[in-house]
């Protein structure tokens, strides 16, 4: 990491332990982990071992049982839900394997509505400039029964780039996806990506997707062991 920029994600030490009806589960066990500006990192590891757990913690979304999160700088112990929710605003960005779009609006008002909400004016001329980005101007007004599974991803995709993150986290992007479909998904992700600047912290299942980040982290039971890729 270059000397002085400060990690847009740090993880140190982070424990995560939920309880179940068979007693509490380690879920991550001390992950230390900085991913720096514009870093592409690769999460990769067998199920159950942690990987959208970990995605969960650093997005702020679950709290850690010890162990310290900085978002941006921050440190997310410091911040209540709603400060944690106004960091990641306009600057994290998610994006799921099932793609969670909101099923009644239309791909343009997914696009639209967290824009207007974090105050963006011309927030639907806006999404629909985004939606023309990842080739979808001709699903618009589609709801998301109505798009195929890279259609609502690619929507997904525009929803989370269009504000601009600095960080976008995405589990398992292209894992409901054929592989055709998931290579012009994974395409459009680099790509914009790249042209914002914007770090990526990926999950992924597919080696092939792995080796595109700059940097892979293989997770098992609960633990991050690093390889750097040569370049
Ligand atoms: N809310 C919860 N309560 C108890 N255990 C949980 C909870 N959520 C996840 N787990 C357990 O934590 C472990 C890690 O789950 P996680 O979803 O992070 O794995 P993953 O690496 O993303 O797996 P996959 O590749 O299948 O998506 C699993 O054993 C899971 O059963
Ligand atoms: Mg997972």
């Amino acid at each position: 990491m270059a000397e002085g920029s400060t990690p847009v994600l740090a993880l140190e030490a982070v424990t995560l332990t939920l309880p179940s009806a068979a007693g509490p589960v380690n879920i991550l066990r001390g992950v230390d982990l900085a991913v720096a500006p514009g870093e592409r990192l690769a999460v990769i590891g067998p199920s159950g071992s942690g990987k959208s757990s970990l995605i969960a913690v650093g997005a702020g979304l679950e709290q850690p049982t010890s162990g310290a999160v900085r978002l941006f700088g921050q440190d997310l112990a410091r911040l209540d839900e709603d400060g944690r929710a106004r960091l990641r605003r306009g600057r994290a960005a998610l994006v799921f394997q099932a793609f969670h779009l909101l099923p009644d609006m239309t791909a343009e008002e997914n696009v639209a509505t967290p824009l207007e909400i974090a105050g963006a004016r011309e927030a639907l001329t806006t999404a629909r400039q985004w939606l023309g980005r990842v080739g979808l101007s001709g699903r618009l007004t589609h709801y998301p029964h109505q798009l195929s599974g890279g259609e609502q991803q690619r929507v997904a995709l525009a929803r989370a780039l269009a504000a601009r993150p600095a960080l976008l986290f995405a589990d398992e992007p292209t894992g409901n996806l054929d592989s055709r479909t998931a290579a012009i998904v994974a395409d459009l992700m680099f790509d914009l990506v790249a042209e914002a600047g914007a770090a990526l912290v990926m999950v992924t299942h597919d080696p092939v997707l792995a080796e595109r980040a700059d940097r892979l982290v293989r997770m098992a039971d609960g633990q991050i062991e690093t390889r750097t890729i040569e370049a």
